[in-house]
C-alpha cells in the first residue's frame, strides 16, 4: 500500500528555484548558529574548533545533506514515503518514521528557545531588560514562571500560520521576506561588535587557531554541530526535497546551502565574540550566554537598548525560519499517511507540540525545574535525545539508504561522474563511520 501512497509534491506542491533556496538556507541557519555554536565554539577552544565545524561541513555535512535532498526530490514525499517507495520496502517506511518523531520532538524544545528570543526582543527594545545590572538574576526569574510557556504559543502559533498557507504562499514567502531582513541585521551587529574598544581579542580568538585545543572529542562534537546547523538527519531536507523541480541543480542547491550557513555562523561569531572579549564575558560559560551575557554587554553600549533589540529579532527570525522547516515534516506525515487535509494537519500536530512543550517550557527553572530525571531535566533529555541520539542515527540511515540501498540515486542526483563518485565514496564509507563515531562518544559509550 504504501508504494501506491499519493505523492505529496505531485499534488502540485513546489519550491521555486530561488524559494527553494531561501526556505533551505532559512532552516539551517537558526538557534544553532547564534546561540549553541557561540557557547561551543567557546568552550571548544576558538578558532581551533570552528576550523573544524568548516571541515566537518564540508566533507561530511554536505554529501549527507545532498544525499537527504535527492531521496526526496527521488521519493517526492515525506522520509517515511520515500524511502518506502525507492526500496519498495516497507520496513525501511518505518526506520523512516524515525526522522518524522524526532523533529517533531526538536520543535517542542526549540520553540521554548524561540519564545525567549521574542520575550528578549521586547524587553530589549523596551528598556526593561536593562533597568539593573542582574541579568543572571531576570533570566532565572523569567525561565522559572510560566511566562515561557504562552512565549513558547507564539513561537508555534505562527510557525503554524506560515504552514498552514503551503509550500509556496507559506514556507517559500516568509523565507524571502525574512532572510534579507536577517542579512541587514547581521551585518549591523557585525559592524557594531567589530568597532568596540577590545574587539579585537575577540576575533582573534575566533580566527586564529591553536591547534593544542583540538581533541578528538571537539572534533565529534564538531561533526554533530555540522549535523544539526544543516537541519539534518531530520527528515527537514528530505521534505524539502521533495517539493524541488526536476530541473534544478542539487549539487548547486547543496553548495549554496552550505556555504550559507557557514557564512552565516562566521557572521555570528563576529558579533559574538568580539562583543564577549570587548565586555571581559567569558564566551565558553554555556547555554546562558547570549540570555546572560550579551544584555551586560548591549547595555554598557551606546544604543544599547536598540542594538540588544536588533539582535534578539535576528535570533527569533532565525529560530522562525527553522521551525517552519521542523513543522513541515510531520505534517507532510499525516497528509500522505491519512489523507488529511493541509488545514487540519497543522492543528493537531500543532496543539499536541503545545502540550508536549509544556514540561519543556517549565521545566528550566521553572514550575517543574527541580524536577530531575536522573541527572537531567526534562528539557534537557529532549535535546539530548534528539541531538544526540535520533539525528545522529537518522544521519545514519541516510547514508546507508543513499549509499548502499537505492540503486538509482545517481540518476537523481544528477551530478557530473567525477562528483558523483567523490559524493558516493563519502556517503557509503567516509560519514557512516564518523557518525556511528559521534553517536557512540554523545551516548558515552566512547570516552576520551
Ligand atoms: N539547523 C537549525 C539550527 O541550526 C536547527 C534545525 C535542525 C532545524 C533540524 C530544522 C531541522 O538552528
Amino acid at each position: 500500500k504504501d508504494t501506491a501512497a499519493p505523492s505529496l509534491a505531485d499534488g502540485g506542491e513546489r519550491f521555486s528555484k530561488s524559494g527553494f533556496i531561501f526556505a533551505a538556507i532559512g532552516s539551517a541557519v537558526g538557534l544553532g548558529n547564534m546561540w549553541k555554536f557561540p557557547y561551543i565554539t567557546g568552550k571548544y577552544g576558538g578558532a581551533a574548533f570552528f576550523l573544524m565545524f568548516i571541515i566537518c561541513l564540508l566533507a561530511v555535512g554536505l554529501p549527507v545533506l545532498m544525499a537527504e535532498l535527492t531521496i526526496g526530490r527521488g521519493g517526492r514525499g515525506s522520509v517515511v514515503a520515500s524511502f518506502s517507495r525507492l526500496s519498495k520496502q516497507k520496513g525501511w517506511g518505518w526506520l523512516g518514521f524515525l526522522m518524522i518523531l524526532a523533529p517533531f520532538l526538536i520543535l517542542s524544545f526549540y520553540s521554548v528557545v524561540a519564545g525567549w528570543t521574542m520575550y528578549y526582543a521586547v524587553q530589549s527594545f523596551t528598556g526593561n531588560l536593562f533597568s539593573d545590572s542582574d541579568y543572571s538574576g531576570k533570566f532565572g526569574a523569567f525561565i522559572g514562571s510560566w511566562q515561557p510557556v504562552w512565549w513558547q504559543l507564539l513561537a508555534l502559533v505562527l510557525t503554524a500560520v506560515v504552514i498552514l498557507k503551503g509550500v509556496s504562499a507559506g514556507i517559500e514567502k516568509f523565507n524571502k521576506i525574512l532572510i534579507p531582513g536577517l542579512v541587514i541585521l547581521l551585518i549591523t551587529l557585525v559592524i557594531r561588535a567589530l568597532t568596540l574598544d577590545g574587539a579585537g581579542d575577540g576575533v582573534s580568538f575566533f580566527l586564529n587557531p591553536d591547534f593544542s585545543k583540538l581533541t578528538p572529542e571537539s572534533a565529534l562534537v564538531a561533526l554533530g554541530h555540522a549535523f544539526f546547523s544543516l537541519s539534518l538527519g531530520m527528515g527537514t531536507m528530505v521534505t524539502y526535497g521533495a517539493y524541488v523541480d526536476k530541473r534544478q541543480s542539487l549539487g548547486a542547491g547543496t553548495l549554496a546551502i552550505g556555504l550559507g550557513d557557514l557564512l552565516y555562523a562566521f557572521l555570528a561569531g563576529l558579533i559574538i565574540f568580539p562583543t564577549s572579549f570587548a565586555f571581559d564575558i567569558a564566551p565558553g560559560q554555556g547555554p546562558g550566554l547570549v540570555f546572560v551575557a550579551l544584555p551586560a554587554a548591549f547595555a554598557a553600549m551606546p544604543f544599547g537598548s536598540l542594538f540588544g533589540g536588533l539582535f534578539f529579532v535576528l535570533l527569533a527570525f532565525a529560530a522562525l525560519t527553522s521551525t517552519v522547516g521542523l513543522l513541515e515534516v510531520p505534517v507532510a506525515f499525516v497528509r500522505e499517511r491519512f489523507g488529511w487535509g493541509r488545514g487540519l494537519s497543522v492543528i493537531v500536530i500543532t496543539l499536541l507540540l503545545f502540550l508536549i512543550g509544556i514540561p519543556s517550557a517549565i521545566s528550566v527553572g521553572g514550575a517543574v525545574g527541580g524536577l530531575q530525571f536522573g541527572d537531567k531535566s526534562f528539557f534537557d533529555w529532549m535535546d539530548f535525545i534528539c541531538s544526540n541520539i535520533l539525528l545522529p542515527l537518522g544521519g545514519l540511515l541516510i547514508t546507508i539508504f543513499a549509499g548502499h540501498v537505492w540503486k538509482n540515486a545517481e540518476d537523481e542526483a544528477g551530478l557530473s561522474s567525477r562528483w558523483y563518485r567523490i559524493w558516493i565514496f563519502m556517503v557509503k564509507y567516509v560519514a557512516p563511520i564518523l557518525v556511528v563515531l559521534v553517536l557512540l562518544h554523545s551516548t558515552g559509550a566512547l570516552d576520551f
